[in-house]
């Protein structure tokens, strides 16, 4: 059964940004990004790869990622940071599948761990220990002796307690812990709260005006040696404003520490560029290099950058089915597709946008649909009034700028089984992660 279809759309129908039908690059703000999905001949592709054609063998749900995309996005900060001494430090959190970070690592990134397990991940994936920072808030003692045996490049602690046990750790290792540490400037990221790090009602970093005095305290103790300073003030930050206050604090926190004498290797503004998920202006990495690097200039020191998100944001899909279609009597329609919150929590948690878009679109009219999981939850939902064509029963959906913060933040929940996922490179595609079963996930229970 199609559910209303040729009912006349209750919501309007948004596109404003514009697209340059050749290359499927869109044109957002100031910035050129790679759009990976686009409709080639009807349907939806992946770098004109059919996505039909892959989830004939790979099932539903999946992860579908272009390699071409990563590349581009990566590309496009690196190239902006030409001007200045700088290393991208990949933050793993955003998405961690062994073959994204072999990509990353072929490009010339470094990586940005925030667990012992991301450490570990990082060092199969064939990161040298000391390409990797280890930052976060909460770091256990086993992941401390984890870090400083494995000689990480950079530990960013959160406080001085955590200093302290650093030292101490190191000291009995007989090893000598590099570390900077994070600042909290209070700033506010100007995104959404549950992402806002560097306000000083939030957990993270020392207060900015607390930094030097630890410094300062530390100088001479064993087992630390300070080489570097860092910030992080948030993520999914779309205003250029935030980011160069969070880079002018780190500078005069460096410029000081300078004068008392400290060597400091480098400063880590952290990560935090945003993505156009809905047509909103975006920060274009040129115009945030040109903002910051006059700033870094004043300490000549090179920069670290920890990007995710601009990374991988838009390099991601999840395709899923519908099962199900409903209409309620107020007209309310829903389209039940079999990934859910458990897939993407991102717009239950944070009530995020993502686009979507059916991967063969039905003609008729388009009509407001709910698009909702399969999860009981009434939060299971992935869109309301979305204005979309027709939809049935096994018609096929791509819900798209999911490749960062979408299969990290995976669950079980509801005994739903983890999605496959995807890599389509150079006109052919892999699957770089099977499908969970039942068996993998029972293997730990008694
Ligand atoms: N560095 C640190 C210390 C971080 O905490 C983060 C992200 C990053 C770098 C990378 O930030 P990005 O460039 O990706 O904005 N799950 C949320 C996002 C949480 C971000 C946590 N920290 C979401 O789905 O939007």
């Amino acid at each position: 059964m199609s559910c209303g279809a040729g009912v006349a759309a209750s919501a309007p129908i948004r596109d404003v940004r514009s697209f340059d039908e050749g290359n499927a690059r869109m044109i957002t703000c100031d910035s050129l990004v790679y759009l990976p999905f686009q409709p080639t001949g009807g349907a939806l592709a992946c770098d004109g790869v059919s996505i039909q054609s892959i989830v004939e063998h790979a099932g539903t749900p999946t992860y579908i990622y272009s390699a071409r995309a990563i590349r581009e996005s990566y590309r496009a900060i690196d190239e902006a940071f030409a001007a200045y001494r700088h290393a991208i430090h990949y933050a793993l959190k955003a998405n961690s599948t062994l073959a994204i970070l072999r990509l990353l690592r072929s490009l010339g990134s470094r990586a940005d761990a925030n667990s012992g397990g991301e450490i570990r991940v990082a060092r199969l994936a064939g990161f040298a220990p000391d390409e990797i920072v280890f930052t976060g808030v909460g770091k256990t003692r086993e992941e401390l002796e984890y870090a400083i045996g494995s000689e990480v490049g950079t530990i960013n602690a959160e406080s001085a307690g955590e200093l302290d046990r650093i030292a101490a750790i190191a000291g009995a290792q007989g090893r000598t812990a590099r570390v900077a540490v994070r600042v909290n400037p209070d700033i506010d990221a100007q995104s959404h709260p549950g992402i806002s790090t560097g306000l000083k009602t939030n957990k993270f970093g020392v207060p900015l005006q607390e930094a030097r005095g630890i410094y300062r305290a530390r100088r001479e103790t064993k087992g630390l040696r300070f080489v570097g300073v860092h910030i992080h003030i948030g993520s999914q930050i779309t205003t250029l404003d935030p980011l160069t206050r969070a880079a002018r604090s780190l500078v005069s926190l460096a410029l000081e520490l300078r004068d008392d004498g400290f060597q400091l290797e480098h400063l880590d503004l952290g990560g935090g560029l945003g993505i156009a998920y809905e047509a909103q202006p975006i920060i274009n990495p040129a115009d945030y290099a040109a903002a910051v690097i006059p700033e870094l200039g004043r300490s000549g020191v090179p920069v670290v950058l920890e990007p995710g998100r601009a990374v991988v944001g838009y390099s991601g899909a999840l395709v899923a089915r519908v099962v199900d279609t409903k209409c309620f009597p107020d007209g309310r329609k829903f389209a039940v597709l079999d990934a859910g919150m458990g897939e993407l929590i991102r717009p239950a948690l944070y009530g995020s946008y993502h686009r979507i878009v059916p991967v063969t679109p039905r003609s008729g009219a388009e009509i407001a649909w709910d698009i909702v999981g399969p999860i009981c939850e009434s939060s299971d939902v992935f869109a309301r009034d979305r204005a979309l064509p027709p939809l049935e029963v096994d018609d096929l959906v791509a819900i798209l700028d999911a490749g960062a913060y979408g299969s990290v933040m995976g669950s079980n929940y509801n005994r739903h089984l983890l999605p496959a996922e995807v890599m389509v490179d150079d006109g052919a595609w892999s699957v770089i992660r099977r499908r969970q079963t039942l068996e993998d996930v029972l293997a730990l229970e008694s």
